[in-house]
């Protein structure tokens, strides 16, 4: 990782956490770890789609990134930290073409343990070659890629584990590298309440996933601050309870949760980012109600953001849902 000084917050330098990074990963390509993340259910099945083993048992992601509603069109898919190449061959099941899908990834030996799982997953599928999936060194602060040459760009897992400043980078990066009005899906744990700071230091916890994660607020802000004018949360569940028997930096059990996003690099016409977790509007007076461009018929739910969830609340004559973190697609405004 870049180790020049962030421009505000914690540094990778001053917070020493890259070694760990590489030690847990280099270690996680050479032997799956089973215990290393958790993805909860398994992963997708796709038609035709015969997965190698090895990709489920180096599966180190925390939710899924992959959802072909956001593949339209042909720009290709940029992957930030490959881990098994699980998601990188989900992607170019969509894409299917010569370096459909770009998977950066700075730990040479996961670099090397992708590929040959690829292969085998060549000789598995007729459909598949291994040059779907372009795999380049890099890292999440540095893509290797040119401005706004992805359609898609996807993380699963790795942002938590980066310190305040590398995050702040490796957003900036993903924001850069996608082309106006492109995706960005990603997928991470996060923490119901402030881990401890002893907890936070931890490197080797940090890099397994554990220490550096934040709140669901500070994960969309951070979102916001890049530049993203939607925020779509997909998805957010229970990922892991950490008890002071197992971290004694605890005084009390702390939940993780999984979170996924999708973050759209589109401009938000109230200055703030809108946040779709899910929920609706529904309008409670005679006929339709028009609003901000759009039109609400009585007694029928409208997903709506956030913001405008909070408008219609206040009005009297709308009722409104809480979220379901279950959101699709933007909804109205
Ligand atoms: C938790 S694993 C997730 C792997 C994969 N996304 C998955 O879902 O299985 C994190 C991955 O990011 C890689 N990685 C670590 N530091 C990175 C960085 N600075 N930039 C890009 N990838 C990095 C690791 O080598 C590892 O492959």
């Amino acid at each position: 990782m870049n180790s020049a000084p962030a421009q505000n917050g914690s540094s990778s330098s001053d917070a020493g956490y890259e070694r760990a990074v590489r030690d847990v990963y280099a270690a996680a390509a050479a032997e799956p770890d089973a215990s290393l993340c958790c993805v909860a259910g398994t992963a997708w099945q796709l038609p035709g789609l015969d997965v190698p083993p090895i990709l489920h048992e180096m599966n180190y992601g925390c939710g899924s990134t992959v959802h072909p509603s956001d593949l339209a069109g042909d720009a290709p898919i940029l992957y930030v930290g490959v881990g098994g190449g699980l998601e990188a061959l989900q992607f170019a099941y969509f894409r299917r073409r010569k370096g459909g899908v770009i998977a950066v990834d700075p730990v040479a030996e996961m670099r090397e343990a992708a590929a040959r799982n690829l292969e085998e997953a060549a000789r598995r599928n007729a459909w598949f070659r291994p040059e779907f999936v372009q795999i380049l060194e890099g890292s999440a602060d540095a893509l290797p890629v040119a401005d706004g040459s992805a359609g898609v760009v996807a993380q699963n897992c790795l942002f938590n584990v980066f310190v305040e400043g590398d995050l702040t980078r490796a957003l900036a990066e993903v924001y850069r590298a996608l082309a106006p009005g492109g995706k960005f899906s990603t997928s991470d744990p996060i923490t119901t309440e402030p881990l401890p700071e002893a907890l936070r230091r931890n490197h080797t916890l940090r890099a397994r996933c554990v220490s550096g994660c934040i709140g669901y607020e500070e994960y969309l802000q951070a979102l916001e601050a890049a530049g993203f004018g939607q925020l779509i949360v997909r998805a957010r569940h229970p990922y892991r309870l950490l008890t002071p028997q197992e971290h004694p930096e605890l005084d009390h059990a702390i939940l993780l949760e999984s979170l996924e996003v999708l973050a759209v690099k589109a401009a938000s016409k109230h200055g703030r980012a809108e946040v779709f977790s899910g929920r609706t509007a529904i309008f409670t007076g005679r006929g339709h109600a028009p609003i901000e461009g759009a039109t609400f018929a009585s007694g029928m739910p409208m997903p709506v953001s956030d913001r405008m969830a909070r408008d219609l609340a206040a009005r009297g004559d709308f009722r409104v849902t809480p979220p379901t973190y279950y959101a699709r697609a933007a909804g109205c405004c």
